[in-house]
């Protein structure tokens, strides 16, 4: 019996340049998209898996965070006397019991790596999943809540992957798999950025994984790798010598939120299929084309 993933990291520590200057003060997951902040859905998916304690990698001035999964007195007691229980049920919803959430300051963006390890500590000798919030994933089953059972299935490491875009697979962390065959294959490799041509496959590594507890002290030696940062992928590597790592092909959508024209097709096509104001957003957007 593989052990079950209670904990996940969700480093958002990262500067944020791509979005800026939007993400200058408010910090970038918590960027709406339609009508909630990225994170809100990122924590209903980790929720969906199965995930009972969140651990936030933040850096300075993202307090923010911390506030938006906190109580507001003013505002909630304010709905209540106004009598807006619907209004007031949506900014309770992702709400977490007290004691389910854990902020960690990573003090520099090091790397992926770096804000990864920042939570050894709290996640102690278990697996865990890492959840990179700016990739937001529409699925159902939710795309983590596919990764666990895949972890139940397998156990060791599952990497969610999906198809690049035609032609880009250069631009992306690839998986190298032993064997193609079904969603689920056991990995001999990863590389990061391949050159054009040279691509193990086209499926790239797309924010969301389960890792086992000895990836911490590999992250701990691990030096800079690519772009001078310490990179998550190459404390991987070091980790597929000794354990299994799965790939997982995931059954969804994934939309990119860490730049700009994927915030705007994340806030588009979440308009879209939000349950009561989907036909308006639908007429709104129809009307500007
Ligand atoms: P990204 O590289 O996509 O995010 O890292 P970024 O650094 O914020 O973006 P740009 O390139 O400057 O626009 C993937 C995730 O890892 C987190 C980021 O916050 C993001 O959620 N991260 C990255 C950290 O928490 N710490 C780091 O040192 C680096």
């Amino acid at each position: 019996m593989n052990r079950r993933v209670r904990k996940a990291v969700l480093p958002v520590a990262g500067l944020g340049t791509r979005v800026l200057p939007g993400a200058k003060t408010t910090p970038k997951n918590m960027l709406n998209v339609f009508d909630r902040p990225i994170l809100s859905y990122v924590i209903e998916e980790g929720r969906a898996a199965g995930i009972e304690h969140f651990v936030f990698i933040v850096g300075r001035g993202q307090g923010a965070i911390e506030d938006y999964f906190d109580a507001a007195p003013e505002i909630e007691n304010a709905l209540e006397a106004k009598g807006k229980a619907d209004i007031l049920a949506e900014v309770r919803r992702d709400l977490p019991k007290p004691g389910q959430m854990s902020f960690v300051r990573q003090m520099a963006p090091l790397g992926l790596g770096h804000a990864v390890w920042c939570a050894r500590d709290i996640i102690g000798d278990e697996p865990f999943a890492v959840m990179l919030p700016d990739m937001l994933m529409a699925a159902e089953p939710a795309a983590l809540a596919q990764a666990v059972s895949a972890h139940d299935q397998v156990g060791g490491n599952i990497i969610v992957v999906e198809p690049a875009p035609e032609g880009e697979a250069h631009k992306y962390g690839i998986v190298d798999l032993e064997s193609q065959t079904g969603r689920l294959n056991r990995m001999r490799g990863m590389v990061e950025k391949p050159a054009p041509g040279t691509e193990p496959s086209n499926l790239f590594i797309s924010g969301r994984y389960v890792l086992q507890p000895e990836i911490f002290p590999l992250l701990e030696k691990q030096g800079k790798g690519a772009g001078g940062e310490i990179q998550l992928t190459d404390a991987m590597a070091e980790l597929m010598k000794v354990q299994p790592f799965h790939a997982l092909e995931y059954e969804g959508v994934t939309y990119d939120c860490g730049d700009k024209i994927g915030l705007l097709r994340a806030n588009v096509a979440f308009a879209l299929r939000h349950p009561s104001l989907g036909a308006d957003a639908r007429a709104a957007i129809s009307g500007l084309l």
